[in-house]
């Protein structure tokens, strides 16, 4: 088990008992690119998760270490002076330290190892996970008491900081993810319930293209958001009252369709049936209707793939696969795009063909393998021991 293999690690360098936290990654059963719109979403947490095992260490350094890509440890004064750095996460502690520190918070030495098993680049939220993680085990093991709310904020405001202009979907699925349940949250009032989201015959696979991206890196994400605010932007000045496209009614849009490049209209309509998706989802999952939930999944795929433009082909191909399998009720891409997994609903005594066959049909037609992960909802952060 992981967690075991991180304290054991943390135990024979550091000689101590440390704190052991689990901050699991997210799946997204639909709501895509909505969150930054203040719409609606449904993610959840899942069992692959990123651990911490942290421990006061009475001086003023803060080191961090893990074997997760390429072994590396980073040492951070309590000041934020820290030692050159090659490895991509170390961005988000530093961004994360720094604004703890901003935030007066205090800070005092502590040795931390983590590693986990969420594949990084895949659509699954590791960086949510591992900042998130490192945000509450912080609080926690030093006492600050910042509530999970304010653990959401910090952990955004890292991602923005180091370049990706996220909403809070993530963040909300890895603090409040409940066992078998999909968080049904709205972003503009942050109102959150639990659906469970079992279908009795159903389950739901995972598929990785092993298409990766860093959506932190790459500015097609943030164009996205872009494309977005320009629309609110150009209806705010006929109505002040339009703060973000949740806001806006299908009407309101058409009304300038002639006034805003076609792009920005496409994207943001996009947003606004993308968010009625989640509602339709909803009572879908509510009521039972697995076809009715496949059919939400193919429709939301294919708007992301045409209208929002953030699917790649391979992901594309992995969907069309699908869809001509009877054991696969529906699947969509998932998370922020341009690479990573897709969800999908199959039926459970056809499982293994029906994956068997969309895994060799993918293989014969990209050149790629492509990865199965077996679903398992779980909680949000929490500590373990
Ligand atoms: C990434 C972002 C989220 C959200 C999704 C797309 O995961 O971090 O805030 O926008 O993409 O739904």
């Amino acid at each position: 088990m992981i967690a075991e293999v991180i304290k054991n690690s943390f135990q024979s360098k550091y000689n101590n008992r440390p704190l052991l936290i689990k901050s699991p990654g997210r799946i997204n059963l639909i709501g895509e690119h909505t969150d930054y719109n203040l719409g609606f979403v449904m993610p959840a947490a899942i069992e692959k998760a990123i651990y911490f095992a942290i421990q006061e260490n009475d001086s003023k350094h803060i080191n961090i270490e893990t074997f997760l890509t390429s072994p590396e440890q980073i040492t951070f004064d309590l000041n934020g002076k820290t030692n050159e750095f090659s490895s991509f996460w170390g961005n988000y502690f530093k961004a994360i330290l720094k604004i703890l520190r901003d935030k007066k918070y205090n800070l005092k030495g502590f040795d931390c190892v983590f590693g986990g098993d969420i594949p990084i680049g895949s659509g699954l939220s590791s960086s949510a996970a591992l900042c998130c993680g490192f945000i509450y085990a912080v609080s926690e093991l030093l006492d600050l008491g910042i509530n999970k709310a304010e653990i959401a904020l910090i952990a955004q405001k890292a991602e923005h900081n180091i370049g990706l202009n996220c909403g809070l979907m993530d963040q909300y699925a890895v603090l409040y993810g409940k066992k078998s349940n999909a968080l049904f949250l709205d972003c503009k009032t942050l109102d959150h319930k639990h659906i469970p989201i079992n279908l009795h015959g159903y389950s739901w696979v995972l598929i990785n293209s092993n298409i990766k991206h860093n959506l932190a890196v790459d500015s097609e994400y943030n164009k996205r958001r872009e494309s977005c605010e320009l629309v609110v932007n150009h209806l705010r000045q006929s109505n002040t009252e339009i703060n973000s496209l949740r806001d806006v009614k299908l009407a309101d849009l058409n009304s300038i369709k002639n006034e805003i490049p076609s792009t920005d209209f496409k994207r943001a309509n996009y947003i606004l049936e993308e968010n009625s998706r989640v509602e339709k989802m909803k009572n879908a999952l509510e009521s039972g209707n697995a076809n009715k939930v496949g059919a939400l999944l193919l429709e939301g795929h294919n708007a992301m793939s045409k209208e929002y433009e953030i699917t790649t082909k391979e992901l594309d191909l992995l969907v069309s696969i699908g869809q001509k399998l009877k054991g696969v009720i529906g699947s969509r891409m998932m998370g922020g795009g341009f690479g990573g997994c897709t969800i999908n609903l199959v039926k459970t005594n056809l499982v293994e063909d029906s994956i068997t066959s969309l895994i060799s049909t993918y293989k014969e037609e990209t050149g790629i393998d492509a990865e199965v992960y077996e679903l398992h909802i779980g909680d949000g952060v929490h500590i373990i021991s």
